[in-house]
């Protein structure tokens, strides 16, 4: 048994920990070898490898990022990429292609899986610091995201008190809130704003005024990267793209401070945490799930479940098909984010 390994995408903690359960099963449970593309579907296009072993991924439980490297090349978009990927995979012998990705990724090995008359012999496993991937409960690297946001938070709260400002927080989370939500709850946030409920900037600065009324002089805002206003309330400038097309966000925390400066006259500030929420060593919570989707991953390879995914459900990884899994987006539900909001100003 021969299996492929590639992490696409933006990084996220855990990656490691995937790629170590993953050899780790494949080698000793399975007796079988495991080859490493480098830099997503690049290295699977113009095979770019390194062997894994379990001597070679030694120590690497605890590290952030990936040590594959990742890119957000994909074979449709590269000319000659799905030949040239196809026949990698053939020169290797790769009986499975293990593919850590977010959704992005995800649907991109579905689309090989689903080539006719032979698809790609793709198993998914879900990742991005965002938890957005439908149909398991948690992507790894989430959980460390949100230890990072609480705990800036918890330090801007002495600050912000010690000033009598306003805090404002922009935190990642691109198309959804999961990382604001929970950080927001966390760490005792007066108002969190996300992509899934545009916010009405008027609201926001009422419901300070609210809480500073009461004699409450500090609070804290925290704000999705795609967090959006109410069409018609706010004017914010279109985000640009990257050469994949997706959305390169930031900025809407200091627009959200500056407005709130300027009605209210409440001193704000504004931290962007960004990719500091990305790097540095899983928790431990995440290692687990890396480690145990790593060795799911492997089961499904060996079973041949190919163009299904591992998946967390009901405290158990599973399988599901990376059909559902992508089809649309994770959001907050509405009960945690009713528990949110109880403790809005
Ligand atoms: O999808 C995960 C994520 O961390 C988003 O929250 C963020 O918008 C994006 O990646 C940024 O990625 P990059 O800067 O690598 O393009």
């Amino acid at each position: 048994m021969r299996v492929g390994v590639m992490t696409g995408g933006g990084d996220c903690p855990g990656l490691n920990a995937v790629i170590r359960g993953l050899v780790r099963k494949v080698e000793r449970g399975y007796g079988g070898e495991v080859v490493g593309f480098l830099d997503g579907w690049r290295g699977v296009i113009e095979d770019d490898t390194v062997a894994l072993t379990i001597d070679s991924c030694r120590g690497i439980l605890p590290r952030g990022g990936t040590i594959l490297g990742t890119s957000r090349t994909t074979p449709h978009r590269t000319e000659g990429g799905i030949a040239a990927a196809r026949d990698t995979l053939a020169r290797h012998g790769v009986d499975g292609l293990v593919v850590i990705g977010g959704e992005g990724t995800l649907s991109s090995a579905l689309d090989l899986y689903r080539l006719d008359p032979v698809g790609f012999p793709v198993v998914g496993v879900p990742k991005t610091i965002d938890n957005d991937i439908s149909c398991t409960e948690m992507t790894f690297g989430f959980q460390t995201a949100v230890e990072i946001a609480t705990d800036a938070i918890d330090r801007l709260h002495t600050t912000a008190e010690s000033h009598d400002r306003v805090m404002v927080v922009e935190v990642m989370g691109r198309h959804v809130g999961h990382i604001a939500t929970w950080a927001g709850i966390a760490g005792g946030a007066t108002m969190t704003l996300v992509p899934e409920h545009p916010f009405d900037i008027d609201a926001v600065c009422e419901a300070l005024r609210r809480r500073h009324e009461r004699g409450k002089w500090a609070s804290i805002v925290v704000v999705a990267e795609g967090a959006v206003p109410v069409p018609g309330t706010l004017q914010i400038p279109e985000p640009t793209r990257d050469e994949f097309g997706h959305m390169r966000l930031g900025g809407i925390g200091s627009i959200v401070a500056q407005e709130i400066e300027a009605r209210t006259g409440f001193e704000t500030r504004v931290t962007v945490l960004g990719h500091v929420q990305r790097g540095g060593t899983p928790s431990a919570y995440d290692r687990v799930i890396a480690t145990w989707f790593g060795v799911a991953a492997a089961e499904l390879a060996h079973d041949g479940a190919f163009g299904q995914m591992v998946a967390l459900q009901n405290g158990e990884v599973g399988r599901v098909a990376i059909a559902d899994a992508v089809a649309e987006l994770k959001t907050v539900g509405p009960r945690l984010w009713s528990v949110a909001s109880e403790f809005f100003a």
